[in-house]
């Protein structure tokens, strides 16, 4: 089985190719990564002689490229991870996400027309329905709640989630679709709210909550993600969506002060600065269907996972100090400099 893994050099990406050439030794994966900011070779150090696994640097835009790859390795499957992933980004400048959030999926989907590729799967995400009100604990997104999103970001995947499914129909191309809550773990780019806090409260720096903190998201340990979209890429129904979530609801700020007690830093680091666009108030997903369906459950408590998810970015300060010293440094000030 080959499988074109694109995103493999982001975060979630990253992880899915160690759990995949792990746990499928026989496997060939082939990371395709354009290596944007958030992509990062270094990552992919410990597999670049797996003799099972090949990177190939090309954009998943490039037609031309993307055609030429399928010609080549003949893929059985794609799992497409390849996007333009921060909300605060798509604020800032919409155009890219629209680009390689909709028009990449688009491009990978005619390369699997093309060579009959087996199954096509997109990681999506709970943003593409919105959010929820933080004084009705009760709710919860499931697959048919309606798509309802608030951001570029969001806007861009739920586009490429309705190309999906209107390939599926119009086509007969064999998809699926995850749609996952937010991940935390190791090689999670710094400029996410989990790594960022951790290096700057590492760094002594200033602690930037957005608004009161008060909103809401629901955690994932990225292993966890990755079995999910394992199982569903083997065993899930064509042209279904599958919503991947452990109830884990925590509000921002109480995330914040538990990075700082397990670093043993001060709270007096928290700074409340101006608020996020359009900011979702709560994510909170219902993963009744994969867990019926395919008999997924989470594994790793958030109790025990941003421990070892703290412990990894104490042990690999040169891979985010090397990060955060770089471009990065211009996002951080346009960002959040007088904030
Ligand atoms: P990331 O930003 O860490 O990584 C994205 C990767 O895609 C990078 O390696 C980048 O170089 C690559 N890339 C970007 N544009 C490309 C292009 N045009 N061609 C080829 N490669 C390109 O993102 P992530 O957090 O790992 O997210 C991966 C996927 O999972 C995204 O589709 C995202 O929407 C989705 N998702 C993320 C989360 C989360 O909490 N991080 C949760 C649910 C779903
Ligand atoms: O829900 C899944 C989504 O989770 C994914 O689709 C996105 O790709 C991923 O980036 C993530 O989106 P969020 O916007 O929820 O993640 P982020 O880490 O940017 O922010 C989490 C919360 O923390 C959000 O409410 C905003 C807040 N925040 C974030 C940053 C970076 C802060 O208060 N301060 C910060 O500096």
């Amino acid at each position: 089985m080959t499988i074109i893994v694109t995103g493999g050099a982001g975060f979630i990406g990253s992880n899915f190719i160690f759990h995949m050439l792990k746990k499928y030794p026989d496997y060939r994966i082939v990371c395709l990564d354009s290596l944007t900011y958030a992509g990062n070779l270094s990552t992919l150090k410990g597999v670049m002689e797996n003799k099972n696994f090949r990177f190939v640097k090309d954009d998943i835009c490039n037609r031309e490229g993307v055609f030429a790859l399928f010609e080549e390795e003949r893929p059985d499957a794609v799992v497409n991870f390849a996007a333009e992933s921060h909300v605060d980004r798509s604020i800032e400048e919409p155009q890219i996400f629209l680009q390689t959030n909709i028009l990449g999926t688009a491009t990978l989907m005619d390369a699997c027309r093309e060579y009959k590729v087996g199954r096509y799967h997109q990681v999506s995400t709970d943003e593409v329905y919105g959010d929820l009100p933080l004084d009705r604990p009760d709710l919860f997104f499931t697959e048919t709640t309606p798509l309802h999103t608030s951001s570029p970001y969001s806007s861009s995947k739920a586009s490429a989630d309705l190309l999906v499914l209107a390939y599926h129909r119009t086509y007969g191309l064999p998809v699926t679709i995850s749609r996952c809550s937010n991940n935390y773990g190791p090689y999670h780019f710094p400029e996410k709210l989990i790594p960022l806090m951790i290096a700057n409260a590492l760094n002594d720096k200033s602690l930037p909550v957005y608004g009161k903190g008060e909103n809401v998201r629901d955690w994932l340990y990225v292993e966890d993600h990755c079995k999910a979209i394992d199982l569903i890429l083997h065993k899930g129904r064509v042209g279904e969506v599958y919503n991947v979530g452990g109830h884990n609801e925590m509000k921002n700020i109480d995330i914040v002060k538990l990075i700082c007690k397990e670093l043993g830093k001060p709270e007096s680091l928290i700074t409340y600065v101006v608020d996020r666009k359009g900011h979702d108030l709560r994510y909170a997903i219902d993963p009744t269907k994969i867990h019926n369906e395919l008999g997924w459950l989470p594994e790793t408590k958030f109790a025990d996972g941003i421990k070892k998810t703290i412990k990894w970015y104490l042990e690999n300060r040169e891979w985010w100090q090397e990060i955060i010293s770089g471009e990065y440094k211009n996002y951080y000030e346009r960002m959040y400099k007088n904030r």
